[in-house]
Parts: structure tokens; sequence; C-alpha cells
């Protein structure tokens, strides 16, 4: 059944691209979804699987397929890369998920791609660099999943405390996805009173705040752990983004943009919020930060930067 629509590619059908496929499903956020990996029986296996569950969302197209696919396709999606072992970085995966990245690109752009690609594999700002590296695609079309996950963790924690809806709560992690992100505090808000006043109430200190950011920043090595590896968080995040571009809704997202002088930064993906619609990052929002959270900024991009200087020397 041909039918008329999104179509989107999920390159990488591990626990996350898997996941992933599933959230589309859920969400009906794609007529057509085409899923890539080396291991073509998992791809099969999988689409035959999500198909079953249509019966109850809605008719879609899903299959098992390969870069050629991907020609008339509005959306790229690359899960694929090794995960973190317990108690490894994310930056520690550069070497190897580097050269996967390179093995993907390749042939996509050879399959005559000219959508939108979203990069999840780790560590994501500097595979995100690279997939933009590597594809020649305009930067606004070439971003991260960035700390749109790590935002959720933080938004989650801080609506357990004050007791209100996370979807409420306006605050951000900014910089690397890995362990030197951290938190707007000084600038967030919910209902447009200042966070900190929330926290004030509560008899939360600053030291307290930081103790949430630090959990937030670490949540991924918990659930690892404990689990192996995280999936659900990440895949609902990239379906949010994914309906973003397919709905063109103008929304701002936190995700990993390229910056060409924002916050004083250039030539690098990092988190920072945006404004996503079809054609991409439609606009990086600058969101002020205060000299201490600047300074973590900085300090952030100065660790990235650190590692694709080095990666593509
Ligand atoms: P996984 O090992 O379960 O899945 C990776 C998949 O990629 C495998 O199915 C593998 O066959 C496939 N693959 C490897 N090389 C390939 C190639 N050249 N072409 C096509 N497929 C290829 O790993 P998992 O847990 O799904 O994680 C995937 C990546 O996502 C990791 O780098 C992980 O760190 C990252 N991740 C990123 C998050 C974020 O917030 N940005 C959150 C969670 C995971
Ligand atoms: C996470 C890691 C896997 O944040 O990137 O879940």
């Amino acid at each position: 059944m041909a039918l008329k629509g999104r179509k989107v590619v999920v390159i990488g059908d591990g626990a996350v691209g898997s996941a992933y496929a599933f959230a589309m499903v859920q969400q009906q956020l794609a007529e057509e979804l085409v899923i890539v990996d080396v291991f073509k029986d998992k791809t099969e296996g999988d689409a035959l699987d999500l198909e079953d569950a249509t019966a109850f969302t809605a008719p879609k197209n899903i299959y098992s397929g390969d870069y050629a696919d991907a020609k008339d396709a509005e959306l790229v999606v690359i899960t694929a890369g090794a995960p973190q072992k317990p108690g490894e970085t994310r930056l520690q995966l550069v070497d190897k998920n580097l050269k996967i990245m390179k093995s993907i690109i390749e042939p996509l752009m050879a399959s005559g791609f000219n959508g939108i690609i979203v990069v999840a594999a780790n560590p994501v700002d500097i595979m995100t660099y690279a997939a933009q590296k590597f594809s020649g695609l305009p930067k606004t079309r070439v971003f991260g999943s960035g700390t749109s996950l790590d935002t959720s963790r933080l938004r989650v924690a801080l609506g357990k405390q004050f007791n209100v809806d996370p979807r409420s709560v306006n605050a951000y992690i900014l910089g690397e996805h890995g362990d030197s992100e951290f938190a707007n505090y000084d600038e967030a808000e919910i209902g447009g009173r200042p966070l900190k006043a929330f926290a004030k109430d509560a008899n939360l200190s600053d030291d307290d705040l930081e103790q949430i950011l630090y959990q937030t920043a670490h949540k991924a090595y918990e659930i690892i752990n404990r689990k192996g590896a995280t999936y659900y968080g990440i895949a609902t995040s990239l379906a949010r983004i994914s309906r973003a571009i397919l709905r063109d809704e103008r929304v701002v997202l936190p995700i990993g943009a390229y910056l060409e002088g924002e916050y004083g930064l250039d030539d690098i993906y990092i988190g920072t919020p945006a404004i996503i619609d079809a054609q991409g990052v439609a606009k990086v929002i600058e969101i002020p930060l205060s000299p201490a959270e600047n300074e973590r900024m900085q300090a952030s991009a100065k660790t990235l930067k650190a590692i694709t200087q080095d990666a593509f020397a």
C-alpha cells in the first residue's frame, strides 16, 4: 500500500532505534518508516512486529530497507553507534562511532538524500559535527538531540521537587550532552516565577540545586548500570523532534545546534534551545546566561572543541 505522507528513515535498529520506531508508530508521526541496520534479521523482524501495531494505531508503510530508500525521505534519524559500557563516558566512544558515522553518511548521500539528519549516536555533539562534515548538508539541516534528553531529566526532577507537571518547568540543560552539561537555574522559571523563588520556598539551597544537576547529568550511568542502556527517554525525545520537523511546528526545543557566534562560540554543535520546523533549525536561541553559567558554557564548549579538533585534525 503506497501511502502519501512523510517518509522517515531510522539508521540503527538497536535499543534506541527500535524504541524510536515504536514511538513513531504509537504517535503516528510518519506515513512511511524505513528501518536500516547492518543486521537485516533485526530490521525485518522489527518491521513485521511494528506493522502489527498499526491495526491499533493507523495504517503505515513500515519496512526494512537500505540507504537507497532514503532518496526521497524528509528525515533521517541516526542512532547507529556503540553505546557506553557501565562506567564508560560518552566521549570514549568517539573513535569507534566516527568510523560508523562515516560508513553511514557516504551511502546515505550517494542515495541522493537531501533532507534533514537528526543524530543521537554518542558522543552526540561530536557525532553531529561529523554527520554535517561528512554529508556537506547545510548546518541547519543537520542537528543532534543535544541536551534534549538531559533537559527532560532535569524537568522531571524539578517537577517532583516542586510538585508541578515537568512540562511546566521552564528550565534547560545546556552545553555538552555529557559530564560538562549545566542548568540555567539563574533564569529558569515556573509560570513566570523564578525557579529560585520556588527553591527558597522549599528550603532548597543552591547546593541542593547543584545536586539535582549532578543527578541529572549522571542519570544515564544509573540507568545503564541497572538495565544496560537507556532508550525510552531518548526515543521519545527523538519522536518529539521528529514531530516538530514533520509538522513544521516552529516550536522551541532543546537540541544540539551548530553555533555561528552565539554564546561567543563558532564551529561547534552544542546543547541550546532552538526553533525547529520543516527546514530543520530555523533559529538558534541564545538563551540569556548569568556570568557563572556563561563560564560553564565556555568550559563545556572547550571540552567538545578539544575532542572535535583532535578527531578532525
Ligand atoms: P545498540 O548497540 O543497541 O544499537 C546500535 C545499533 O547500531 C545496532 O543495532 C548496530 O547493528 C547498529 N549499527 C552499528 N553500525 C552500523 C552501521 N554502520 N550501519 C547501520 N547500523 C549500524 O546501541 P543503543 O543503545 O541503541 O545506542 C545507540 C547509540 O545511541 C549509542 O551511541 C548510544 O550512546 C547513543 N545514545 C544517545 C543518547 C542521547 O541522548 N543522545 C541516549 C541514549 C543512547
Ligand atoms: C544518555 C546516554 C546514553 O544520556 O547518552 O542516556
